[in-house]
């Protein structure tokens, strides 16, 4: 099994390394790729030194499966040269997931739309898997009619160089600047880039995304997203209305017998999910359960992931390991 890391220098690549690390994902092989800057380069992985190789030599390797995190101009271009390889892509671009042709996938609700003729799948949006996967059990049980939510996005979701800029920023130097703005002591309600309609980019995902993956064109799903100086993961304020009433203490149990979601909301105790808390965690951290009491049928959550692993790499690494469980390579 030649496994193949597109993108293992940067955010995305570095945390697949550890969560393949951690959950002993079984390789013979394991090819480290980038760009051409970092060609020739070495990177240490469990005590042994990996050259970083180029695209072009990757897909002459034919590996089995490729983890591509490059950015989605990289995907567009070398996904379909490694699929005709034979190569399985899991691809945590945006570039293919809304492709009507390609699976969308988060492994606890819709791994089983896979087939052996999917050769690129698609890793959501960070922000999207996280609500998604808190959401799916109470969907299943009480139906979802519309979905309001806001973010508060760490800024590891736009990869190293935003990292440097607020540390730089933190450390009194002169940053080079990814957003247009300061980001450290601010809050920009900016996420990827503005649409005619005036939502962003961002925002589009988490609406179009959300309906795909639960295969649900009618739920309603309204979005802002913004970021915040933090890193460690993602939170969002959800409110949910549901088709029908539910039971709050039914609804909590819904959610602590959920597959990678983990509750924590004991406010009594000022217990509830932080992005601190969440950091290099691979679950989905729910808490701040509580009844919207301006309207029926609505539910007020408060959701926490670290968007470098649930939302990207842990995600990503969970298709491999299904992929192997079911025999598809
Ligand atoms: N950060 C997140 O939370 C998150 C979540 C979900 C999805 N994603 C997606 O994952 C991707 C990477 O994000 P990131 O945060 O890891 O960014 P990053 O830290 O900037 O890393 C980018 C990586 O892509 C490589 N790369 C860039 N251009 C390339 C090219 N032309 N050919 C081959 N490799 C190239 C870089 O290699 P060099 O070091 O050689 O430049 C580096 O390894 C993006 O598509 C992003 O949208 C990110």
């Amino acid at each position: 099994m030649k496994l193949a890391v597109v993108g293992a220098t940067g955010l995305v690549g570095t945390e697949i390394l550890e969560v393949l690390a951690e959950h002993n994902f079984p390789y013979s092989e394991l090819l480290l790729v980038a760009s051409e800057r970092s060609v020739g380069k070495q990177i240490e992985y469990k005590g042994k030194k990996y050259p970083v190789i180029g695209l072009a030599d990757a897909v002459a390797a034919k590996p089995e499966i490729a983890i591509f995190s490059a950015g989605g101009d990289t995907s567009l271009e070398w996904a379909p040269k490694f699929a005709e390889a034979g190569t399985y892509v899991i691809d945590n671009s945006s570039a293919w997931r809304m492709d009507p042709n390609k699976k969308l996938v988060v492994p606890e609700i819709n791994a089983k739309e896979i087939s052996k003729n999917d050769k690129i799948i698609a890793n959501p949006n960070c922000s999207t898997i996280q609500m998604v996967l808190a959401l799916e059990p109470l969907r299943q049980r009480y139906g979802i009619k519309r979905i309001v939510v806001s973010t508060y996005q760490s800024v590891t979701g736009t990869g190293k160089a935003a990292v440097d800029q607020m540390m730089a920023e933190r450390a009194g130097e002169t940053p080079t600047m990814v957003y247009p703005h300061k980001i450290d002591m601010n809050v920009l309600p900016h996420i990827d880039v503005f649409q005619s309609n005036g939502y962003t980019k961002e925002e589009m995902k988490m609406i179009n995304e959300t309906k795909k993956i639960f295969s649900d064109d009618t739920i309603n799903v309204t979005a802002t997203t913004v970021r915040i100086p933090t890193i460690g993961g993602h939170s969002e304020a959800v409110n949910v209305e549901f088709k029908v009433d539910f039971d709050l203490a039914e609804v909590r149990s819904l959610l602590e017998s959920a597959p990678g979601v983990i509750v924590q909301d004991d406010p009594a105790n000022f217990i509830y999910p932080m992005p601190i808390t969440a950091h290099k965690k691979d679950d989905v951290f729910v808490g701040r359960l509580r009844r919207d009491e301006s309207q029926p049928n609505t539910l007020n959550m408060w959701i926490v992931a670290d968007n470098l692993r649930k939302g990207a790499a842990t995600n990503a690494v969970q298709i491999a390991e299904y992929l192997l469980e079911n025999k598809l390579v």
